[in-house]
C-alpha cells in the first residue's frame, strides 16, 4: 500500500508513511499493517493503544489514532539522531522548556522528546490551529522549506516546520513543539501510547 493509499474503513489520516529510509532516498512501499489500526472499542474509551511496532524500520513512520488524535511514531535512522543536537539554534524550545507538563513527559525532555532515540512519539496536530502537518523526513533542498533542511514536519496551513523530534522552529506562526503523549514500550516491538507507568 502505498503512502496515500487509505483503508476506507479507517480514517483518512490513519496510514504508514515512508521516509528518507536507508535505501539512498528512495521511498519504499510498505504494507498497511492491521496492528497500526487500534481496535474501535479501544478508540471509543479512549484507552490506551497498544501498537506492534516490529516491521517498522528506519527512516519509516506510522501514525495511530489515540483519543481521536493521529499519534505519529517515527523510527528514526542513526544519521538523523545523530543531526538534532545540531539544530538548537534554530528552534524555538530546543529543550522543551514551555509547558513541559502539556507537551513532553519527564522522560522525553531531551534532543530526541523520546524514551528511546530512535523513535518519536507525537501528537501530530500543529501548535498553532491545529491542522495536522505533513512529514517531510528527508533531508535536503526542496519547495516551500529551506535549503538547508534537516527533515521534520512542515505545516501547510501557515507554513510552520517542525524537526524530527517535534520541536518548532524560530519565527514561525506555531508556538511550541508538538506534544509527546504519555507512552512506555512493553517490550522491543510493543509500544503503549496512553499510558507511561506500570500498573
Ligand atoms: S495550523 Fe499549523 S501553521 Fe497554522
Amino acid at each position: 500500500m502505498s503512502q496515500d493509499a487509505v483503508d476506507p474503513s479507517r480514517r483518512a489520516w490513519v496510514g504508514i508513511a515512508c521516509g528518507a529510509g536507508a535505501l539512498g532516498g528512495v521511498a519504499a512501499a510498505v504494507p498497511f499493517v492491521s496492528s497500526f489500526a487500534p481496535s474501535e472499542r479501544a478508540k471509543a474509551a479512549g484507552a490506551p493503544v497498544e501498537v506492534d511496532i516490529s516491521s517498522l524500520k528506519p527512516g519509516e513512520m506510522a501514525t495511530v489514532e489515540w483519543r481521536g488524535k493521529p499519534v505519529w511514531i517515527l523510527r528514526r535512522t542513526p544519521e538523523q539522531v545523530a543531526e538534532l543536537p545540531k539544530l538548537d539554534a534554530k528552534l524555538a524550545d530546543p529543550d522543551s522548556k514551555r509547558k513541559p507538563d502539556e507537551l513532553t513527559p519527564e522522560y522525553a525532555r531531551n534532543k530526541g522528546r523520546s524514551r528511546k532515540p530512535e523513535y518519536l512519539v507525537a501528537v501530530g496536530i500543529c501548535s498553532h490551529l491545529g491542522c495536522s502537518p505533513s512529514a517531510k523526513l528527508a533531508a535536503g533542498a526542496q519547495p516551500g522549506l529551506p535549503e538547508d533542511w534537516h527533515g521534520g514536519f512542515f505545516c501547510p496551513c501557515h507554513g510552520s516546520m517542525f524537526d524530527l523530534a517535534g520541536r518548532v522552529f524560530k519565527n514561525v506562526p506555531a508556538p511550541d513543539n508538538l506534544e509527546v503523549p504519555p507512552h512506555m514500550y512493553l517490550s522491543d516491538s510493543k509500544l503503549l501510547i496512553g499510558e507511561d507507568k506500570k500498573a
